[in-house]
């Protein structure tokens, strides 16, 4: 299966979706390309290491946020992507666009959705107080952060923690589990009906 991976940082989820899927010749999933929505984005780095193909497509080349998704689902097509996977990408997609590619695009978020979502979410939950959080991998809905949730881990909150800890600690998290979830997408173990996600496995369903 064929995924593109949209990033805007550092790609420390990219580096590990290279590594466990990209470069493991038994999982049958191949990064078809990495967009950017930031010329600077190590990502981009990471993907040309790896000889991965990529695409930088800056909000500021166009007039509206339409054709900057317009832009965007041309490169996805081009390369018969079957499944979008966003990897700290920093843009909130229309709704035409989330239409066209429905149940379609994940997102790794780190938090315990629906609490905390938006842009900063490990510093709201510090400034909260919460005693745990964690990261949900979500498909990607109209709304922000709210779409069906595949997939969540917990993560303690120390006292002694501020964001870079804490979202350290997240992010350990978000390693092992966005490869785990994307692995199960690809083998057609995830169903959507509503907001239920149910995991199809061995010829039963569930919501664990
Ligand atoms: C990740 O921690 C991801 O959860 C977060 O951006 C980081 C990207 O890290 N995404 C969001 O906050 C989305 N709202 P990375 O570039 O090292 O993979």
């Amino acid at each position: 299966m064929k995924i593109a991976v949209l990033a805007s940082g550092s790609g420390t989820n990219l580096q590990t979706l290279i590594e466990l899927l990209h470069k493991d010749e038994t999982s049958d999933i191949e990064i078809a390309v990495v967009i950017s929505d930031r010329q600077n984005a190590y990502a981009l780095t990471r993907a040309k290491r790896a000889g991965i193909p990529t695409q930088v497509v800056r909000t500021n080349d166009f007039e509206t946020r339409i054709a900057f998704d317009a832009e965007i689902a041309k490169h996805i097509d081009n390369y018969s992507v079957e499944l979008i996977v966003l990897a700290g990408f920093m843009r909130i997609f229309q709704p035409p666009f989330v239409r066209k590619y429905h149940n379609q695009i994940i997102n790794v978020h780190p938090s315990l959705l629906p609490a905390f979502p938006g842009a900063t979410p490990v510093v709201d939950s510090l400034a909260y107080g919460v005693k745990v959080t964690g990261v949900t991998i979500h498909f990607v809905d109209e709304g922000i952060d709210s779409g069906p949730i595949i997939a969540q881990a917990v993560v303690p909150v120390y006292e002694t923690d501020d964001e870079e800890s804490l979202h350290n600690r997240i992010q350990i998290e978000e390693h092992k589990l966005y490869p785990k979830v994307i692995k199960q997408y690809a083998q057609g173990k995830i169903k959507v009906k509503g907001r239920n996600v149910i995991k199809v496995t061995n010829n039963h369903s569930s919501t664990q």
